[in-house]
């Protein structure tokens, strides 16, 4: 413990932790790296901002994707990476999509060794569900709550692997020396005590930023930090600009909106239908999936029929299951042309089913809306609209090890950006964080090992965070905390949202200047321990840097792709934004910049997987 005075009056004492390899974040991605590195004989710390088990990772719900051609042996890892490739409007990093598709039906094997209980088919395979923009059953599940079945089954396995864990610790600060990360600063929320991590390496499996929405999947810790402190710490961060609204989140009551009703739901044959009854989806098929899906509700229904009896599916698929970019946007659209449901999003029918069958497959919605929302899905149609889930950007990682461009600070997970392009595939998230949670892990033991000593972290740098940490609680006062965040949250929603304009972002970012003007004042309650309002405090900066990358990305990229609209420029230019992707760094004045890159050329052996057509070389 080292103590010292502050403020001239007030005595501080922190504790000193050192670790091998620290992993911030302790949902699907930081548990797999935590085991990943552990099981390569580092030493590792993994600190949570909630209790352990509460990650958003249980929000993918309907399950992981991989190619085990459990239910239909046509399928491979070659039609995996391409589907992920085409969902991603091509703008994917091909090298972690090749990876992906590759190894993800060797993580969810380990899975099941490791004692995940997965549903089966009637042979005793894992089963695996239909999703959408994925051209065959490639969902491994656990009914309705695959994500809960995957932190469960990690965090057994990781526990005994003799990790030490941090349980409601917020990071608030990255030290490096010499271009390498070396550690962090961390306080507990409970007690309000201060902690410094020694690290030789850290991974951030942090998660994404959805909160930065006022309608979001997400739940209180998605805000963002792990992008802010790899940003603060001069990491590159990219594809910004793409955030993911799932189409079909909780409505009403008001007090549930932005639930998750999980891509599950339609991938057992679930309607989407508007106000006059119509399943609208059929008008929303782009040119690029014309071929895969169906034009005719027949068509649909006979697919349904083939899939439900077990046989390999010959018809096209039902629209619902287009991707979730188009999906949302079809919704946004229905309701723009007044054809809304009644509380403005769109009826998603799955009680034309067999009840029994919709409780043993959807166990978890059938639960959530009968007591959430009085309805009961095996007889009546369920209110859905988008909601917030997912941010495809993040910070740029090398495609083999996960190492961001700061020696030893690697990432994963949804914290990491490259694997989804500009829109992910349902599915394919889960996958992601057993797949780059174990590498990132790995190599972050291997770097580790390479540092002989844990470094001296600056006397000046700890009290500087301690002082940053400790100001909203020295205020005799000022506006409460969660008033900003909630204009902030309204304020994205509105100009930041699913359609965007020009104006509607050069707005936002005044607006977002105005809003950290008002977050240096605010009031952070008195008292350190349990002490909600002083979190909230701590929370903006991030939250308002995070969405100033978004916003900035957004303004700049003059096209509509993926998870990103532009209500002024509607359609893909192949030739120039579909060929580059956005990168957001700190310059040497402290503001933020923005360039474009490119990956390199996808290889021919990989090309020759693709629909050659969306590429649009010839432009
Ligand atoms: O709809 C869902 O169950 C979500 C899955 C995911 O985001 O991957």
């Amino acid at each position: 413990m080292i103590r010292y005075w502050w403020g001239g009056k007030l005595e501080e004492e922190y504790s000193v932790h050192e670790y091998d390899v620290v992993v911030i974040g302790a949902g699907g991605a930081g548990l797999r790296a935590a085991i990943g590195a552990s099981a390569s004989g580092a030493t590792v710390a993994m600190i949570s901002k909630s209790m352990l088990g509460k990650a958003h990772t249980v929000m993918a719900e309907g399950g992981a994707a991989a190619a085990l051609a459990n239910k239909d042996d046509r399928d491979s890892w070659e039609t995996h990476f391409r589907d992920t490739m085409k969902g991603g409007k091509y703008l994917n990093d091909w090298r972690m999509a090749r990876i992906h598709a590759q190894q993800a039906p060797d993580r969810i094997r380990e899975l099941e060794q490791w004692g995940a209980v997965f549903d089966r088919t009637p042979k005793g395979l894992t089963s695996q569900r239909n999703f959408g923009g994925h051209t065959y059953p490639r969902l491994a599940h656990i009914g309705d709550a695959t994500g809960l079945e995957l932190i469960r089954t990690l965090q057994q396995k990781g526990i005994h692997m003799g990790m030490d864990v941090f349980m409601e610790f917020t990071v608030r600060k990255l030290f490096k020396s010499d271009g390498r990360v070396t550690g962090c600063f961390a306080y507990s929320r409970n007690d309000g005590s201060l902690h410094v991590f020694k690290a030789k390496s850290v991974i951030l499996a942090t998660g994404g930023a959805t909160r930065c929405w006022e309608v979001c999947s997400g739940s209180w810790e998605y805000t963002g930090e792990g992008y802010a402190l790899a940003y603060w710490a001069g990491a590159e961060m990219g594809d910004m600009e793409f955030i993911q609204f799932h189409p079909t989140g909780m409505i009403w009551p008001p007090s549930v909106k932005g639930i998750l009703v999980t891509e599950g739901v339609r991938g057992e044959g679930g309607m989407l239908r508007n106000a006059e009854g119509n399943r609208f989806m059929f008008d929303y098929v782009p040119e690029m999936y014309k071929d895969e899906f169906a034009d005719t509700e027949e068509e649909a229904l006979a697919w349904v029929d083939e899939v439900v009896s077990g046989k390999l599916a010959t018809k096209r698929r039902p629209p619902e299951l287009l991707t979730r970019d188009v999906v949302a946007k079809a919704i946004n659209s229905e309701r723009d042309a007044g054809r809304a449901s009644e509380h403005g999003g769109a009826y998603l029918d799955i009680s034309w089913r067999d009840e029994e069958e919709v409780k043993k497959k959807l166990p978890g919605m059938y639960h959530q809306f009968k007591e959430l929302a009085a309805v009961d899905i095996t007889k009546e149609q369920m209110e859905v609209g988008p909601t917030a889930h997912y941010v495809m950007g993040g910070v740029k990682v090398d495609p083999e090890t996960q190492e961001t461009c700061i020696s030893g600070l690697f990432a994963a997970g949804e914290a990491a950006t490259g694997l989804h392009g500009a829109n992910r595939l349902g599915g394919n998230s889960l996958s992601d964080l057993i797949v780059f949670g174990k590498i990132a892990g790995e190599h972050a033991a291997s770097s580790a090992k390479k540092i002989s000593e844990f470094k001296e972290i600056e006397d000046s740098e700890i009290r500087e965070v301690i002082d940053d940490t400790l100001a909203p609680l020295l205020r005799q006062e000022g506006e409460n905390p969660a008033s900003v965040v909630s204009d902030l949250r309204e304020m994205m929603q509105k100009k930041v949202g699913i359609i965007r304009t020009r104006s509607l972002l050069e707005e936002a970012l005044v607006d977002l200047d105005e809003l950290e003007a008002r977050s240096l004042g605010v009031f952070g309650g008195s008292g350190k321990v349990y002490n909600p309002g002083w979190h909230q405090s701590l929370e903006i900066k991030a939250m308002i840097d995070v969405s100033r990358m978004c916003t900035l990305a957004a303004l700049k990229r003059e096209e509509s792709r993926g998870g990103h609209t532009r209500d002024d420029f509607p359609t893909p230019d192949h030739s120039h934004w579909g060929k580059i992707n956005s990168l957001i760094s700190m310059s040497d004045d402290g503001s933020m910049q923005i360039g474009f890159v490119s990956y390199p050329p996808i290889p021919n052996e990989l090309k020759s997987l693709l629909d050659l057509e969306d590429l649009h070389e010839e432009e």
